[in-house]
């Protein structure tokens, strides 16, 4: 049941950990027992995020990552292994967007957001899976996906093929991996306030409002909505669930669907 030591005893690698949402994640996990390592690109942003937490008496540790390179993957998951002795969990969350119509949007631009998200979460699952299938509470993969994804994302065309590619990665994955007692499962965060995603897309685009709007919650959500998703997926409450994209969206995709 819901405990303050509800993943104690897990071991977790969260990409893009260091800010946004990965920290939050991170802090959640940590609070609630968890070994934590965070990897991410930016080595000045992992040294705040460790001493953010070490203010609270929780030691985290973080690894530099470009999860473009999967060498840096598996080195990710190998040092999360050295330091902690094994991985139970593994959150796919470092992303990278912004927005651009897509007739000015150049190959490289495409292929940058691609690598990120669609490929660097392939790396991790795969660099992660020999571990993952050895833990004895069952490998768990959460993956950060959105459902404009599904529903195409107009002014982030790349973003949403690479999200709706992680969705689909992580359905195969589930039923490949499901005699390994991996679960692999999606998040679909909405609009969450106070990230560089809200920031670059919708604040700096004048979209603010028209986006709060379109939930049907008619605000945005927080950090901790996600992570509190996050939670229940890894802890024991969510055992039998996989291959499953969990919508934390304020009623967004069904709005959009009804208007
Ligand atoms: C058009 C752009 C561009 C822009 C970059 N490019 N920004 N094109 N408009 N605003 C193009 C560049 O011109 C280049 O192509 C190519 O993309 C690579 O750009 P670099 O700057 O060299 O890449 P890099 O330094 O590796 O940075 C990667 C990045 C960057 C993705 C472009 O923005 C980044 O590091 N982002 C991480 C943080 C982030 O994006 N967080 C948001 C994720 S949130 P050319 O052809 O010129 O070489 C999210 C959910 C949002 O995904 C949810 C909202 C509701």
């Amino acid at each position: 049941m819901f405990t303050s030591d509800i993943l104690k005893g897990r071991v977790a690698l969260i990409t893009g950990g260091a800010g946004g949402i990965g920290f939050e994640i991170a802090t959640a996990y940590a609070r609630l027992g968890a070994n934590v390592m965070v990897a991410s690109r930016n080595q000045e942003r992992m040294d705040g995020a460790v001493a953010a937490l070490a203010k609270e008496g929780l030691a985290i540790k973080a690894v530099k990552t470009d999860v473009r390179n999967y060498d840096e993957v598996k080195n990710a998951v190998d040092t999360t292994v050295e330091q902690y002795g094994k991985l139970d969990i593994l959150i796919n969350n470092a992303a990278g967007n912004f927005y651009c119509p897509t007739a000015d949007l150049s190959p490289n631009g495409w292929r940058t957001v691609i690598d990120i998200d669609l490929n660097g979460t392939f790396y991790g699952c795969h660099a992660a899976y020999q571990h993952l299938k050895k833990s004895e509470h069952g490998g768990c993969i959460i993956s950060i996906a959105t459902m404009l994804g599904l529903s195409g994302w107009p002014g982030a065309a790349h973003a949403g093929a690479a999200k709706a590619g992680i969705i689909s990665l992580s359905r195969a994955l589930a039923v490949e991996w499901g005699d390994d007692q991996i679960r692999v499962n999606t998040i679909s965060p909405g609009p969450i306030g106070d990230t560089v995603g809200v920031q670059r897309l919708y604040q700096e685009t004048g979209r603010e409002e028209l986006e709060r709007k379109k939930t049907a919650l008619g605000r945005f959500g927080k950090k901790t909505d996600i992570a509190n998703a996050a939670v229940y997926l890894a802890s024991d409450l969510g055992q039998y669930i996989t291959g499953e994209n969990m919508v934390v969206d304020g009623g967004r995709w069904l709005k959009y669907v009804a208007a």
